[in-house]
């Protein structure tokens, strides 16, 4: 890893350190925007490549999954990855936990720190929320035109200081104690989803939910999970597929697909 530094992102230093083959080849840095998934969106409306990554510093409107806010200062990683999955991705609501994956991996190995998955899109270091996801697309009929995966990462704020966050997130600053280099960071984790995201191409889900499961967090955690039509309660159990979790509800086993999942609430144990 490179020395820590407080420089901007750098966007000839971020390629020259890229070692994934179309994630981020394309790339777009902005000193400030609403929200990055607005800004890719809007590209990929005018026939942007897949694989288009869009950085900011800093984002006005940064928004989380059910409408909150995403809090998105100076020194974080915003950013948001254009796919646009083929026939062959069954589902694209397996995409956050994609995201959740590469940040995850990249964490545990190249900055050796404990970032754990929790279902369905976020990255937790000692129970606290380092980093989400948020997966929005665009489809004309049925017909998938292209996703946005957005992933916020705490890097290096100090979470402590915002009010609204400050008793469930963390930063890697705060674990570390120490700057991380973002551009490392963001190579890192763009070759992770990169490679998530090609097995699951190859219909490698089998790999993948391995991976999965020694990053799980969810496990043994008492969820609520509200569903477009009804809502479940239990335990979190395992997960049956990339797309389908497991519930231990007082009535036994209960299955749930996470296309319909609105939002889940984790009670703490
Ligand atoms: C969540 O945990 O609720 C998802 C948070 C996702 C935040 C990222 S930051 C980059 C991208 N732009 C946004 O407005 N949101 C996502």
């Amino acid at each position: 890893m490179r020395a820590l530094d407080f420089q901007t992102l750098d966007e000839p230093r971020i390629l020259r350190s890229l070692r994934t083959q179309w994630i981020g080849r394309s790339l777009r840095i902005v000193d400030e925007c609403g929200s990055t998934n607005d800004v890719a969106g809007k590209l990929a409306g005018e026939d942007a490549v897949r694989g288009l990554v869009v950085i900011a510093e800093t984002q006005t409107a940064g928004r989380g999954r059910n409408g909150r806010e995403w809090c998105s200062p100076r020194g974080g990683v915003w950013l948001s990855i254009l796919v646009r999955p083929h026939e062959h991705l069954s589902s694209i609501s397996v995409l956050p936990l994609v995201g959740a994956l590469g940040i995850a991996a990249s964490l545990s190995e190249n900055w050796k720190v404990k970032a754990r998955v929790r279902w369905p899109n976020d990255v937790m270091i000692n129970k606290r929320k380092v980093a989400g996801v948020l997966v929005e697309s665009k489809s004309k009929g049925n017909q998938l035109t292209y996703a946005v995966i957005g992933l916020g990462v705490n890097a290096n704020c100090n979470t402590s200081k915002i009010e609204s966050i400050s008793n469930t997130a963390t930063s890697l600053f705060t674990i570390l104690g120490e700057r991380v280099n973002r551009e490392d960071l963001i190579c890192a984790i763009l070759l992770h989803i990169e490679n998530f995201y090609e097995s699951l191409s190859l219909s490698a889900d089998r790999d993948i939910l391995q991976t999965l499961r020694s990053l799980d967090c969810s496990h043994g955690n008492h969820v609520k999970v509200k569903l477009t039509d009804r809502e479940v309660e239990g335990t979190f159990d395992d997960y049956s597929s990339l797309g389908e979790v497991r519930i231990m509800t007082a009535d036994g086993f209960e299955s749930i697909r996470t296309e319909a999942v609105v939002s889940v609430d984790y009670q703490s144990n």
